[in-house]
């Protein structure tokens, strides 16, 4: 990675890149604002992005792509079989991750259908760091259930311990005893745990996890979704892979697991996804799967358009200069935060900033939705679109009680090369403001609660009349400003 020291002495997340294609965003007034999350129910999910100034809901399908992406994309080979472009990006996935065998899918929950229904009994368990919203749904839904074995440390919101997505040993073996191994579908890792706040996961940690699994004959499952941020913070924070060029590090570690899988919306800055695996049997079994719910076996539902760029994007993963460009720009906006006051999660992952909304919004209790109300009110301040990860992105118990989230966060995703430093810095300011004025912030309540994955198009209103107020108190704060 290069390493740029300023004469002030000032830490400044610098540009490895220029940009050569932008889009126009707007900024409406605080007045049209609220009435945009009056429509959208308090959600953010269901704003129009014509309506977002900064899109910081996720690095989903939103990263930049390099010109040698948007190059490959012209020379794409169209055909439902057999086509060039599969042959291509296999033999990226090959040589950057060292599998056998690559199964296309059209995104990353398309992955997780497909290993659940495999592997997934009724009444079995999956044991995981932690999970994601759509693992967690697909494991469900297909009877099994899920317990999360993360060290301590991860849940903590303040914390310098640089990698608190490990799994916890011990917890894994006792697990290992609780359940019986015939009632444990799969051990699943995922790298930059998503959900509690974009944090990392050592090489170490995968290691010993391989060798439980190994010696108690469990299917070993990778979430590597978030690997380019994971692989930074490898590369940085343990000491062992300090001069190791990144593709090594990549290929160890797909070494480890039976199954990896990844959303090529994130990892490699496309669209789409894929499986990746050396174990014929499961090869085998998985492929039956992919023309039934994704497409031809060379294609699994991604355009080839959207391939080619994927194979190029994987490959520039493999560069420190274009995968330090996230954490470094969250880390940027953690300072910020925590200079005014806010407490986020520490220390700053990839992904984006997490703010702890169960600090900033303390007064408000959880089952009226914190996070969400602090979303809410952000885009109302900024027109900033952040995402609820907090209780609202939980899924009831099968009773119908609510299920209280361990951590409130709202997140701000720093899609990779997207936002400038003064998009960064105007996105802490508007914070700031409503930081000040956070005891304005009030609960949500659900006006229409889908069943499954309700974060996603639940309907909610405010507690009061919170948002105009704050709509006043701006207007007075701010004068003519946007
Ligand atoms: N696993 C992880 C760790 C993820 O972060 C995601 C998606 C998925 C699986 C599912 O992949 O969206 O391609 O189907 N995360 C997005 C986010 C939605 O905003 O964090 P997908």
């Amino acid at each position: 990675m290069s390493i740029v020291s300023f004469m002030s002495g000032e830490k400044i997340p610098l540009e490895m890149h220029k940009v050569r294609m932008v889009q126009k965003v707007s900024l409406l007034p605080v007045e049209e604002r609220v009435e945009r999350m009056e429509e959208a129910g308090f959600n953010t999910f269901l704003l129009k992005n014509r309506d977002v100034f900064l899109d910081m809901l996720t690095d989903s399908g939103v990263n930049a792509m390099s010109e040698n992406q948007y190059a490959a994309m012209l020379q794409a080979d169209d055909s439902y079989a057999g086509s060039e472009t599969f042959y291509r990006l296999e033999e990226e996935l090959r040589d950057i991750f060292g599998a056998k065998y690559f199964l296309p899918a059209h995104q990353g929950r398309a992955c997780e259908n497909i290993i659940s229904r495999l592997l997934v009994k009724p009444g079995t368990t999956a044991l995981m760091n932690y999970h994601f919203t759509t693992t967690k749904a697909h494991i469900t839904l297909n009877g099994g259930g899920i317990d999360e074995i993360i060290r301590d440390e991860g849940l903590k919101i303040k914390s310098d311990d640089p990698f608190k997505g490990d799994i916890d040993i011990v917890k894994l073996k006792n697990a290992v005893k609780k359940y019986g191994k015939e009632n444990i579908c799969f051990v699943r890792i995922e790298a930059g745990t998503n959900l509690v706040g974009g944090q990392p996961v050592s090489m170490k940690n995968m290691r010993q996890v391989s060798e439980v699994c190994r010696e108690a004959d469990i299917k070993l499952v990778f979430d590597a979704s978030l690997l380019a941020d994971n692989l930074y913070f490898n590369k940085i924070r343990e000491g062992e892979f300090k001069d190791t060029p990144l593709i090594n590090i990549s290929r160890e570690m797909i070494s480890l697991f039976d199954i990896t899988y990844f959303s090529g919306r994130k990892l490699g800055s496309a669209r789409g996804g894929g499986i990746l695996t050396s174990d014929e049997e499961l090869y085998t079994q998985m492929r039956e799967m992919v023309p039934l719910y994704e497409g031809f076996l060379t294609y699994g539902g991604m355009s080839v358009r959207e391939m080619e760029a994927m194979a190029v994007g994987l490959r520039e993963t493999m560069d420190m200069d274009v995968i330090s460009q996230t954490p470094i720009f969250v880390e940027a906006l953690c300072d910020e935060l925590i200079k005014k006051g806010i407490e986020v999660v520490t220390p700053p992952g990839g992904l984006g900033c997490h703010i702890d909304a169960k600090q900033f919004c303390a007064h408000i209790p959880q089952d009226e939705y914190p996070s969400g109300a602090l979303a809410s009110a952000l885009y109302i301040a900024s027109g900033v679109r952040g995402m609820e990860r907090g209780t609202l992105s939980e899924q009831r118990e099968p009773d119908g009680s609510q299920r209280l989230a361990e951590m409130e966060l709202v997140r701000l995703a720093v899609p990779k090369r997207v936002y400038t430093l003064s998009q960064i810095k105007y996105t802490a300011d508007r914070l700031a403001w409503l930081y000040k004025n956070r005891d304005m912030i009030n609960g949500l309540e659900f006006v229409d609660e889908p069943k499954m994955l309700r974060f996603f198009f639940g309907r909610l209103k405010p507690k009061g009349s919170w948002p105009d107020k704050l709509v006043k108190k701006f207007r007075e704060d701010f004068g003519g400003s946007l």
